[in-house]
Parts: structure tokens; C-alpha cells; sequence
């Protein structure tokens, strides 16, 4: 339960690498074919036979995947999307890529996730869309944002980037929508250095989503004389990156698992003390969070001695909007405000061990207590 040393560093996240990596992506430069193609292919099979899609398609980030998304319904300028304001701003981002309107929404207390209540009186002539963010792996509340969503026939996009594998009813996140993306981006579940995927089980909207990463083919090209019925971009995942994405997911229920005991560790230690407060996962039911993540009264005072005792953490997010893009007043925020002051991820890199964690509970009761 103790730390050999306080030398050790207690990483907040690190990517885990295998030896599978090395020999997959060696297997690629051998066959000299780096681009997107054949092994690329192989990563969208897994993606959508784990998360249960019929169809998957392998992008260059979360991100891209997200305005890729957009892009498929056609959303842009004069359009408005609902987003949350607590989410990595490449969730805001995404949609103005497209020309149209981030239209930020609070979010709930107890979930860190966009509010329902509160998507509604956001709704006008202009919405497409809402994207909602599962936050730290924490499904949104998607019974409540899809009636809403049907009600004003409204298009969903699952922010999924930090939910790969997480369920909810025994059903992935990524597939309440008509579109889910995730992002492969070192700190998430799998990486592939940069990366993402969209999953869908539309045939209509896969056929636009793989035009739209390849300059509007429907298959892949030669480059040379291949016809482009549609507009379309690069943003094509290569076969080095994905050789690397099917090493990770060799033992993906592992990682799965491994986090979800991490949480079921932190919980069963801090159980009781005030001044932390765990967001909650339904682990039993298969929710899985990608960092675990707490509401701490004096955050300031756990992070001095997280500091002091080589222990990495990782505060939130500063609310879409603080941020200069986005800005707008506190009094239209106010929990997302609040809680943006409060909220940190706990170490969960899935190098660390269960007697790590239980080290880390230790050193957080001897500040909170
Ligand atoms: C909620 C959320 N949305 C979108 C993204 C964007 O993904 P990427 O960094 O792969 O572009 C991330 C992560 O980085 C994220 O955490």
C-alpha cells in the first residue's frame, strides 16, 4: 500500500505501448503500403464489432471525426449545435469548423454531463444538432437528450471521445445517435498517437463519412484517374497508425476492466471522508471511466501535496465559456462555473497497480481527513 519511494512518480496517465506495436507496425513497413488501407480496415472491424456498430470509419483525430459528423448532415453556417460547456474544447471547436454555431448548455451537478432541462430552452429555428459529451467515460443522460432530440427532429452526435468501450444498459456509448466519435489521442484507452473513429449503423451516412475523409470517394482510389462524386478532405488514418490502434485493442476488456476496478479501488477507499466526492460510474453495469474523476473542496490544498509527493493529477477544464472564443457570462454557466473550480482527475494511468492507488487514497485522507 505504501510507495517504495515518493521519488516514484504516480502518473496521472500514461499510454501503455506493447510488444505487439513494435511487430504489427514493422509488418506495415515491410509491406511498404503505409497509407490508409487493408490494416486500417482491420481497426474499423474491431471498433465496430467491440462497440457494436455495423459500420466504422477510421479518421486522423477525435476531432476530425466530430466535424466529419457534421459535415455528413450537412451543418453549417446559420446553423446552431448544442454543446456542453464542460467538454475539451475540440467539442465546440468541431462545429465551428463547419461555419456554424457552438450554442453552449450548463451542465448537471452530480454527472459533469450536459443538462437535458436545460437543452431545451436553448432550442430555436436555427438548431440542427446536439452533441453530447460523455464525460470521463460518464454516459450522458441519452433516454432524456433523444426524445428531446426527436421531439424537434434534431440530429445527435455522441461526443464518445472519452467513453471508448463504456456501456450504459448494456449498450455502448456512441451508438444512442445517429453517430458516435472517439478519439485515439495518447490519453484515452487506446491510442494511435492521433486518431479517431465514427461509428454509425446509417449505410447512407458510412457512405458520406467515407467520402468525406477521402476527397469524396466512395472507395479507396488509386489516386489517378478515380471519380469523386462528392466533395470530400483528407482525413485518412494510415495503416502505421492503425497497426498500432489493433496492438492496443489485443487486450482492450483488460484495460476496461482494469479501470473500472481502479474506480471501484478509490471508491471503496475514500468512502466516507468529506472534502472528495467521486462522480459516479456504474461499473457493475459495464460504465467505465477513461480517468476517474472527484469533486474536491480545496482542490488547491490536494495539489500542493499531490505536488509535493510526485503524485500527477489533472484539474478540469475551464468552462467553453471562460474561454476568449466562447466567452459569456458566469451567471448563464453557474455549474459549470462552480464545478470547473473544483474537479480533478485522479491518477488512472493504467500502468499504475491497485496498491498505487491505494497509496495515492492514503496520501488524500492525510490532507482531507
Ligand atoms: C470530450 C472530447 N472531445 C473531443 C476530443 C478531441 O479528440 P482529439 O484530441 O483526438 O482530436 C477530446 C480529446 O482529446 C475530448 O476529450
Amino acid at each position: 500500500m505504501n510507495r517504495v519511494s515518493k521519488a516514484t512518480k504516480i502518473d496521472w496517465w500514461q499510454p501503455i505501448i506493447g510488444l505487439s506495436e513494435y511487430d504489427l507496425t514493422h509488418e506495415v513497413l515491410k509491406s511498404g503500403f503505409l497509407n490508409d488501407g487493408k490494416v486500417t480496415e482491420q481497426l474499423e472491424k474491431a471498433v465496430a464489432d467491440l462497440i457494436g456498430t455495423k459500420y466504422a470509419v477510421a479518421v486522423t483525430s477525435g476531432t476530425a471525426a466530430l466535424y466529419l459528423a457534421l459535415k455528413a448532415f450537412d451543418i453549417g453556417p446559420g446553423d446552431e449545435v448544442i454543446v456542453p460547456d464542460t467538454t475539451f474544447i475540440a467539442t465546440a471547436n468541431a462545429v465551428v469548423m463547419t461555419g456554424a454555431t457552438a450554442r453552449l448548455v450548463d451542465i448537471e451537478k452530480d454527472t459533469l454531463n450536459i443538462d437535458p432541462q436545460k437543452i431545451q430552452s436553448a432550442i430555436n429555428k436555427k438548431t440542427k444538432a446536439i452533441i453530447p459529451v460523455h464525460v470521463s467515460g460518464r454516459l450522458a443522460d441519452m433516454k432524456a437528450i433523444m426524445k428531446i432530440a426527436q421531439e424537434h427532429k434534431l440530429v445527435v452526435i455522441e461526443d464518445a471521445a472519452e467513453a471508448f468501450g463504456s456501456k450504459k444498459d448494456n449498450r455502448s456509448a456512441g451508438t444512442y445517435g445517429q453517430i458516435g466519435c472517439f478519439s485515439f489521442s495518447p490519453n484515452k484507452t487506446i491510442t494511435t498517437g492521433q486518431g479517431g473513429m465514427i461509428v454509425t449503423d446509417d449505410p447512407d451516412l458510412h457512405g458520406k463519412l467515407r467520402q468525406l475523409k477521402d476527397q469524396g470517394r466512395p472507395y479507396r482510389g488509386t489516386g489517378g484517374d478515380d471519380l469523386h462524386p462528392a466533395i470530400g478532405y483528407n482525413f485518412k488514418l494510415t495503416n502505421l497508425q492503425a497497426a498500432v490502434g489493433i496492438g492496443q485493442m489485443q487486450d482492450i476488456e483488460g484495460r476496461l476492466k482494469k479501470l473500472r476496478s481502479f474506480y471501484d479501488t478509490y471508491k471503496h477507499e475514500l468512502n466516507g471522508l468529506s472534502g472528495i466526492k467521486l462522480f459516479p460510474f456504474n461499473t457493475a453495469a459495464g460504465e467505465t471511466p477513461q480517468w476517474v474523476d472527484s469533486f474536491v473542496h480545496d482542490r488547491d490544498a490536494l495539489t500542493k501535496h499531490f505536488d509535493a509527493n510526485n503524485i500527477g493529477y489533472r484539474r478540469f477544464w475551464h468552462p467553453l465559456h471562460r474561454q476568449d472564443p466562447y466567452r459569456l457570462p458566469d451567471s448563464d454557466f453557474p455549474i459549470a462555473s462552480h464545478s470547473s473550480e473544483h474537479a480533478l482527475w485522479l491518477p488512472s494511468s493504467l500502468l499504475l497497480t491497485e496498491d498505487d492507488i491505494k497509496g495515492v487514497c492514503k496520501e488524500i485522507k492525510s490532507v482531507l481527513s
